[in-house]
């Protein structure tokens, strides 16, 4: 599935998967479908699904906490290339960075967090994540993706209107692929989830997973917390080495989506910690919201 492409860090679209159907009854709202069973994560040496040691770039080691590692899940780097937009007023270009190419069901902005989330996910030695979003989130799809490539189980709590909360999600856009990947599905009303918020579902979906014997690992709206956010401080990396290596013009402003904000944060930390300077003066960060 492809998503047309946005302006210069084109930052993302995406794709996903679940299967299985049996409704274990959560608080007073969420229902719940499938399982599959966990094994060890595989341990692959190099390339795709590998685990490295993490080494931030040199104008971001004095951050702390520095991620110990990360997986390999990600198509990177994705490629930039310039968009010939019509009407562009004289003097201007933009160019587009395809994080729409990071990968098939994973592609996205998302596959970046999810490098040093799931990583901190094995290390702590969980068999399994729940994370939350509305009914067709590209994150929820590709944690559900990243867990069953790593053998952990996938809990997600999906937003949507209460009339469709005690029927069947079916299998539409990212739905079918997180069923595809064995994902366990809970739905929640926009009400129950403005209510209750989306910390304390999680806790509470965890604390019954831990009573039936499981190690849960919470991963929060968007994969937008500080760890995550170390997916785009290394995006700003990436961006600087394209720039190095190719001898294209630096930029002078990032126009970016923006949604739970870890992309826009780990950007904005990015530029200003390494000074990426176009035209003698720092790009200008822009979000734009809704997503
Ligand atoms: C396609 C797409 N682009 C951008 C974003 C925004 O990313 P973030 O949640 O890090 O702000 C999202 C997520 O909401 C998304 O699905």
């Amino acid at each position: 599935m492809i998503s047309p492409p946005t302006p210069l860090t084109s930052l993302s679209r995406l794709t996903t998967f679940s299967i299985g159907t049996n409704n274990t009854s959560l608080p007073n709202s969420i229902r719940s479908s499938s399982s599959l069973s966990v094994s060890s994560p595989p341990t692959m040496q190099g390339g795709f699904l590998s685990k490295k040691p993490y080494e931030p770039p040199s104008w971001a080691s004095h951050l702390s906490p520095i991620p110990p590692h990360t997986f390999s899940l990600g198509h990177l780097p994705t490629p930039i290339h310039k968009w010939n937009l019509p009407n562009l007023p004289d003097g201007t270009e933009v160019w587009i960075k395809r994080d729409d190419l990071s990968g098939m069901q994973l592609s996205g902005n998302k596959v970046r967090k999810l490098e040093f989330l799931m990583a901190d996910a094995v290390s702590s030695g969980a068999d399994c994540v729940i994370t939350v979003g509305g009914i067709q989130s590209n994150h929820c799809r590709a944690t559900a993706v990243a867990a069953r490539y790593l053998n952990l189980d996938s809990y997600l709590i999906l937003r949507t209107s209460k009339v469709l909360v005690e029927k069947d999600p079916g299998l539409v856009g990212n739905l079918l692929v997180e069923r595809l990947v064995g994902a366990h599905i809970d739905l929640v009303s926009k009400e129950e989830y403005a209510k209750i918020g989306s910390v304390t579902l999680a806790e509470i979906l965890k604390n019954k997973l831990e009573k039936e014997g499981r190690k849960p690992y919470i991963i929060p709206v968007g994969g937008s917390n500080s760890l995550g956010t170390w997916g785009y401080i290394e995006a700003i990396r990436e961006i600087e080495q394209q720039i190095e290596n190719s001898g294209m013009a630096k930029f002078d402003d990032i126009v970016v989506a923006c949604g739970s904000g870890g992309t826009i944060a780990g950007l904005s930390l990015g530029v200003n910690i390494k000074q990426l300077e176009g035209n003698g003066k720092k790009p200008f960060i822009c979000s734009m919201r809704g997503l």
